[in-house]
């Protein structure tokens, strides 16, 4: 089976470092590293896991939260219990680490550990270094999720941990603390935000059911669904016909006290009713509407003003020019158990030119949802005679040799 990494190994290394060819699924290599571990530094490495799922935990509390931000957790550990946790709740407020380490009660024990998802930071910025916080606790154990993906401060904060005498494990579930923060690794490397394709379609590839029925293909329970990853994201896209037709909200109604993303529209033509919701309801301040722009120049522009994650809700012009231009990392698809025919197509546009240029599907995730099936999945487009993922994880990959480099 083809590895999602596009061949390039990302995870899996630890304070005892083993070679991991390259290609191999992670799953097999997983498999690989539980049986060349001694069966005591296997135990340890189970632990590990265990506690780095618990600051996972404590990490996902923040999601949605915490832009330009990224989510992190962290639990403290002694005599193998948890015994303090916390997670970064949104930006400005401390980070995961120091709110940890506030809420343990007493001085802390000589042999606890902390397990954080994210590397800590070592630079004074909206809030002190945590490497200092941590040094100061009195912490002698740290272990390490994911390396902080942006280049100037990668491996910076593990560094000085170890400088000050620190034990530093890296490597625990670098996959699952990498994945918390898809659309914050990718902005914080290109400035650039990631973008999430999203629609409901027929199964024959139908955005709309017949003209005077209501707009919906899916079902409720799939609609709920769909708004609560809205939660998750910092923009919302459409074009202009969608506004025409549906006059939609793009509010968020499923997660409570999540703050409202922008809510963006592109028209050429300028015709978009000044009545709509988006532009007469309490969120109004939160819609920006661009004319003549080309979506890249639009995508740039918000991952200027900090807008890390845009979810495209379409409809199918728009759709189609993301897939046309590569500019989809992510699709979230509904399928509805219907076939409609109709002229508007999910993803309309020039199309690929050949199939082979054509964007393919990876690490695909189904789940049925009411009576659809929901699909997420990441995408591959192929760069000349190789096959990558759209930038991210190219940029992603580019950590690995200071991830080798921190195990040493
Ligand atoms: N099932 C679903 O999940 C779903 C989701 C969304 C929408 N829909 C359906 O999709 C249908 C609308 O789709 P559609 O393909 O006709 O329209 P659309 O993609 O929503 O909007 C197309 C319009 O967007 C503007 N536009 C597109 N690209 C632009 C750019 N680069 N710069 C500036 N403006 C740009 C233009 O507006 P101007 O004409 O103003 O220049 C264009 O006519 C509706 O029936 C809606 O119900 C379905």
């Amino acid at each position: 089976m083809r590895s999602c990494d596009g061949g390039t190994p990302r995870e899996e290394q630890h304070e005892t470092t083993f070679p991991v060819a390259p290609g191999k699924s992670a799953l097999l290599r997983r498999t690989e590293l539980r049986y060349r571990f001694p069966r005591n530094t296997r135990g340890m490495m189970a632990d590990h896991s265990l506690f780095m799922q618990a600051a996972l935990r404590e990490a996902s509390k923040g999601r949605g939260y915490t832009s330009p931000n990224p989510a992190v957790g962290a639990v403290l550990v002694a005599n193998g219990k948890i015994v303090a946790t916390g997670y970064h709740e949104r930006a400005g407020a401390p980070h995961a680490e120091v709110e940890c380490l506030k809420s343990h009660s007493g001085s802390v024990p000589a042999d606890a550990t902390l397990y954080v998802t994210l590397e800590p930071c070592s630079t004074i910025g909206r809030t002190p270094a945590c490497t200092e916080a941590i040094i100061r606790s009195g912490v002698r154990n740290v272990v390490v999720g994911a390396t902080d993906p942006n280049p100037p401060h990668r491996g910076r904060g593990i560094r000085l941990l170890r400088a000050a005498g620190l034990t530093v494990h890296t490597g625990i579930l670098t996959e699952e603390c990498t994945a918390l923060n898809e659309a914050f690794n990718y902005w914080v490397q290109t400035k650039r935000p990631f973008v999430i394709a999203k629609c409901g379609m027929t199964l024959d590839g139908r955005l709309t059911r017949a003209p005077r029925e209501k707009q919906w293909i899916t079902s409720v329970a799939a609609r709920r669904h769909a708004n609560l990853l809205r939660a998750q994201v910092d923009a919302i896209l459409i074009g202009a016909g969608t506004l025409r037709l549906d006059n939609p909200r793009l509010t968020i109604r499923s997660a409570r006290g999540a703050p409202q993303p922008w809510r963006v529209v592109l028209s050429r033509s300028g015709r978009v009713p000044e009545n709509a919701h988006l532009f007469s309801d309490k969120f109004a301040h939160r819609t920006l509407l661009f004319r003549d722009h080309g979506l890249a120049d639009v995508l740039k522009s918000l991952g200027e003003r900090e807008v890390t994650s845009v979810l495209i809700e379409g409809g199918g012009n728009v759709l189609g020019q993301a897939l046309d231009q590569k500019l989809i990392h992510r699709v979230h698809i509904y399928f509805a158990p219907l076939m409609s025919g109709g002229p508007v197509v999910a993803f309309s546009g020039k199309g690929a030119s050949n199939t082979s240029d054509g964007v393919r599907l990876c690490d695909p995730q189904y789940e049925q949802i009411g009576r659809d099936i929901f699909l997420s999945a990441k995408t591959l487009y192929r760069h000349g005679s190789s096959e990558q993922h759209g930038e991210t994880y190219r940029l992603e990959s580019g950590s690995m040799d200071t991830q080798q480099e921190l195990n040493k």
